[in-house]
């Protein structure tokens, strides 16, 4: 097989890899069949996961449309991805042409990729690292990206908590950002939930036995994950009734058991 050009000699072509697997789910081309074969298998068990992954999309863009609206310029992006449609940078610099934005991710042909897109664009920087060392993310984010601590930023964990097991210290991690921003900042949040209608054991299952486990979390646990911030209305809920544009994009059985939760949290100052 030739190698794509937007896959570096370091990726195993192989293995699925998460990045990889959910541009499959959401219709892009940077995968590779060991992905799609994956990809395939949970759809198999779960064909919602689609729907879901385009609802976490559009609550991402809803989200950073709105902070972006109410003057935050500063967006840190962990676990960004392989860029698609409505990339964090496309839509806050179409509010803010001068905001900030940082790329996070440890997969390589999203680091690659989304460096190829963003180059020409003074504000937006990649960097290759693991979210789960807060310290070294916020250091380059600061040197290298340019992100001013002194000022709010909004912190984004989009679908990505879940591949952190509790090992891992998720609450911590979470902690760990949001300790170093000043009052007025966000965590942006969404997470596959284990506590809806549909067991999901069979989807935890499959990722089981893959090298990116995936943690489902109960709607009481996606919460504790915002610590002492502030959660903004309407909470934790499911992705689709966070600030819907249009009732259209809210599914009838919603309430019942959507597979996703999300939340925006605001760090206040201490009283
Ligand atoms: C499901 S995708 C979500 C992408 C994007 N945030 C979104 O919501 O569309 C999860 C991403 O998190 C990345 N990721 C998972 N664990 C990570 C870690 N410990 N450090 C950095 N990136 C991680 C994966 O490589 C993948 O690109």
């Amino acid at each position: 097989m030739n190698r794509p050009h937007w896959a570096p000699p370091e990726v195993d072509t192989t293995r699925p890899s998460v990045a990889r697997v959910y541009d499959f789910y959401l219709g892009g081309s940077h995968n590779f069949e060991s992905d799609r074969t994956f990809g395939r298998a949970v759809l198999g068990q779960f064909p919602e996961l689609v729907q879901t992954a385009r609802d976490n999309r559009a609550f991402l863009r809803r989200v950073v449309s709105r902070l972006s609206a109410e003057g935050i310029d500063q967006f840190l992006d962990l676990g960004s991805g392989i860029p698609t449609v409505g990339n964090v940078h496309e839509v806050a610099l179409a509010v803010n042409p001068t905001a900030r934005i940082v790329y996070v991710d440890h997969d390589p042909v999203a680091v690659l990729h989304s460096r190829e897109i963003v180059r020409s664009l003074p504000g937006v920087t990649v960097l290759s690292g693991d979210l789960c060392a807060p310290q070294e993310v916020l250091r380059d984010a600061v040197a290298e990206g340019g992100l001013d601590l002194d000022r709010p930023v909004a912190v984004l964990l989009v679908s990505v908590l879940h591949f952190v097991g509790d090992e891992r210290r998720p609450a911590d991690v979470v902690a760990g950002y949001l300790d170093a921003m000043v009052p007025g900042s966000y965590l942006v949040l969404s997470h596959a939930r284990s506590d809806g209608r549909r067991d999901m054991s069979d989807v935890a299952e499959i990722y089981r036995n893959s090298k990116n486990p995936m943690r489902f979390r109960s709607h009481e646990e996606v919460s504790e994950l915002f610590g002492s911030l502030t959660v903004l209305e309407p909470g934790v809920v499911p992705i689709p009734l966070w600030h819907p544009e249009s009732d259209d994009d809210i599914p009838p059985d919603v309430d019942s058991g959507y597979p996703g939760l999300c939340g925006v949290g605001r760090r206040d100052a201490a009283v």
